[in-house]
């Protein structure tokens, strides 16, 4: 992995250090890049928060052989964690196409047995690339439209379907983001209303529907009302607004808050198998990783992807075994003190 990390770093040079631990300091406020806006805080918090969430361990059970396979709409998975999306990859400072980039997450992701996702196009063609990488199995891929007006949704959604997805989301976080708010009238803030839109033009065309963004517990209960079928706690890697709280410290309130009624996955500064348990412990059934996926892939294409997914998957079983856990619906807040 050593070797693959001093390729990644010639081939994001103009943004990225790839620091040894990829902690937004040496990329505050590089958008941009691969760094969270403004003061670079909210990216900062991310592990901040998570690393404030100790582990409390156990020796003396049998779980000696803990299981860390997932499970999402009926995929099977080899662990609980999913590449997040990114859009325009131009715009962390790689040297590959956006399309390229995308072929060689959806088959690392395929090959290490987890799902694969991608962000929006502003431009129908481009994003027509992007699906165009899916191949086969559309069903262990999930595309994620900005937040455009539900009437400029029928065609994006419209790709998903004929490409095979079986579930769509939307980045409702990223509703700030001045080039877009530029480009289209229609695109901003969403109302409850409008998610619950989107989630019957979603459902009309056999998808499950996913928000991505929620921060607080009353952004949560208008999208489980709305009828969403998952939710994303996320601050967008805190690319967003500057200085929110770290989303380990915010996921517990938001799990309380619409207990199982969703399923929730939470995203934010996991580096580690240790985060993954952190964050199952918090209340997410599944976990998103951004920054650490697109360095693994510039390192070494599918293959560095696959060892990166490995690598995880041996330290959430390492900790899962070390806490007393046999499987993930064994993880729980015990885990932690
Ligand atoms: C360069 C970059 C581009 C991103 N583009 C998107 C995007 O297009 N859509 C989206 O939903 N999230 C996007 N994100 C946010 C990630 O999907 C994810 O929520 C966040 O980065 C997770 O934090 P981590 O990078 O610390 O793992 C982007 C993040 C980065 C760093």
């Amino acid at each position: 992995m050593s070797d693959y990390r001093e390729k990644a770093r010639e081939r994001v040079k103009k943004y990225c250090k790839v620091c040894p631990v990829c902690n937004g300091k040496a990329c505050a406020g590089q958008i941009p890049g691969m760094g969270g806006i403004g003061s670079g805080m909210a990216f900062q918090n991310n592990l901040t928060a998570l690393a404030a969430c100790r582990i409390l361990p156990r020796y003396l059970h049998e779980a000696d052989n803990p299981a860390p396979e997932a499970e999402l709409w009926g995929q099977k998975l080899s662990l609980p964690v999913l590449a997040a999306p990114v859009g325009d990859v131009s715009a962390m400072g790689s040297d590959m196409p956006t399309a390229r980039y995308t072929e060689l997450l959806i088959k690392g992701c395929r090959e290490a047995g987890t799902i694969a996702t991608f962000g929006d196009r502003q431009r129908m063609d481009l994003l027509s690339e992007n699906f165009a990488q899916i191949g086969g199995n559309g069903a262990m891929t999930i595309p994620f439209f900005k937040p455009w007006a539900p009437d400029d949704m029928g065609p994006r959604l419209d790709m998903a379907a004929a490409h095979g997805c079986a579930a769509c989301g939307m980045d409702v976080d990223a509703a700030g983001f001045s080039a877009l708010r530029k480009a289209s009238p229609g695109f901003g803030i969403r109302s409850g209303r409008d998610i619950a839109e989107l989630v019957k033009m979603t459902h009309a065309r056999g998808m499950k529907f996913i928000i991505k963004g929620i921060m607080s517990p009353v952004d949560a209960h208008i999208a489980v009302d709305s009828g969403v079928d998952s939710l994303i706690v996320s601050n967008h890697g805190g690319r967003s607004i500057d200085c929110t709280p770290g989303t380990a410290e915010v996921l517990p309130a938001i799990a309380e808050a619409v207990g199982g009624s969703v399923l929730i996955m939470a995203d934010g500064g996991v580096r580690t198998g240790l985060d993954v348990l952190r964050m199952l412990a918090l209340g997410a059934k599944l976990v998103l990783i951004c920054r650490p996926v697109t360095i693994a892939v510039h390192g070494d294409e599918e293959h560095g992807l696959r060892c990166y997914f490995e690598d995880l998957r041996q330290q959430l079983v390492a900790a899962m075994r070390l806490t007393g856990c046999a499987d993930l619906a064994s993880i729980s807040r015990a885990a932690l003190c």
